[in-house]
């Protein structure tokens, strides 16, 4: 292993920057040659890679979005693009890849490393959706953007007594709405792993009222989606006034957090060992406190599982 490239893909979360330091620094330390792959698998096909140095990264640790930039590829879906790939990376001299990115692209990665290059996937999107690992790169900062947005919301809706929908990104995953309506005191927290009735959703509202509540917070998942449709509804059947926000990308950016940052410094030094290793066909993330490393395969095969406790509590404490 002399020269590793290392690149981003999907949609951008806070703290890719912070890895992507991590393995260039890293593999610079082991005397690799890194070299950086712009635009994820669409600026690989166009073979828009470069060198970087130990500068190339300076000043990025504290950035949200990706210095390398990231797109989504419909090239790479198909088995030319995939081929071309693997010419461009061959032409390059490239023996290893780093890939930071959420599902779809963790699973170019896998595709990428059954072409025979060595490929090492590390997990960056906001949506906490991966089930190998415990944490993604840029949840907790999402998260941290979602409360703010909560807490200011909270404010305008106990002034107005009304009822206030935040709807949350996450895909199909509910653990962005639900950690934020935990840590947001939310009065409902309504996610696409668990059912929900709109007649129930009215009456613990009017309930709510009845027992003094001054406003009542409803995150809503994107995965359940249709925040304004539902505001309409809930007015139509209490008679309180309902505003729907619908926070959309403003979740993805920002100064990643603490715990992005050194989440994404740990995961991209591992890469980085990993490869140095001689493996292949792996990804890295987080359990239990602890670094660890899986099979791509396995490890994209898992199913991941909502946190029934935790949404027990929310439940509770919401009363
Ligand atoms: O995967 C991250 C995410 O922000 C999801 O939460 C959301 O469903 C999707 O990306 C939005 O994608 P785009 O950036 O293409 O609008």
């Amino acid at each position: 292993m002399k020269t590793i490239a290392v690149l981003t893909s999907g949609g951008d979360a806070p703290g890719m920057n912070a890895a992507i330091r991590a393995v260039v620094r890293t593999g610079l330390h082991k005397g690799l040659k890194v070299m950086g792959i712009q635009r994820g698998y669409s600026g690989l096909i166009n073979g828009e890679i470069f060198e970087m140095t130990h500068h190339s990264v300076s000043d990025i640790i504290q950035r949200g979005g990706t210095i390398l930039k990231t797109a989504r590829s419909e090239e790479f879906r198909t088995e030319e693009g995939r081929k071309k790939a693997v010419n461009i990376l061959k032409a390059f001299g490239i023996d290893g890849v780093v890939v930071i990115g959420g599902d779809g692209s963790l699973q170019g990665a896998r595709l990428l490393s059954k072409l025979g290059i060595s490929t090492i996937g590390l997990p960056g999107t906001i949506d906490n959706d991966l089930a190998y690992t415990k944490y993604t790169i840029g949840f907790d900062t999402a998260l941290n953007t979602v409360l703010d947005a909560i807490n200011k919301l909270r404010d305008t809706s106990s002034s107005h007594e009304r009822v206030s929908i935040v709807e949350v990104m996450g895909r199909n995953c509910g653990d962005l709405s639900l950690y934020a309506g935990i840590a947001g005191g939310a009065e409902s927290v309504i996610v696409p792993e668990k059912g929900f009735t709109e007649d129930e959703l009215c009456r613990t509202i009017l309930e709510g009222k009845l027992r003094g509540k001054m406003h009542n917070l409803v995150i809503l998942a994107e995965g359940v989606g249709g925040a304004e449709k539902l505001a309409k509804r809930i007015q139509g059947v209490t008679g309180i006034e309902t505003r729907a926000t619908i926070l959309g990308h403003i979740q993805r950016g920002g100064s990643p957090s603490a715990f992005d940052r050194i989440l994404a410094s740990r995961l991209g030094a591992k890469a980085v060992e990993l490869l140095l290793d001689g493996k292949s066909s792996r990804v890295v993330g987080i359990r239990d406190g602890k670094v660890i490393d899986d099979g791509i395969e396995e490890a994209l095969a898992m199913e991941t599982k909502f946190d029934d406790e935790l949404y027990e509590i929310a439940k509770i404490l919401s009363y």
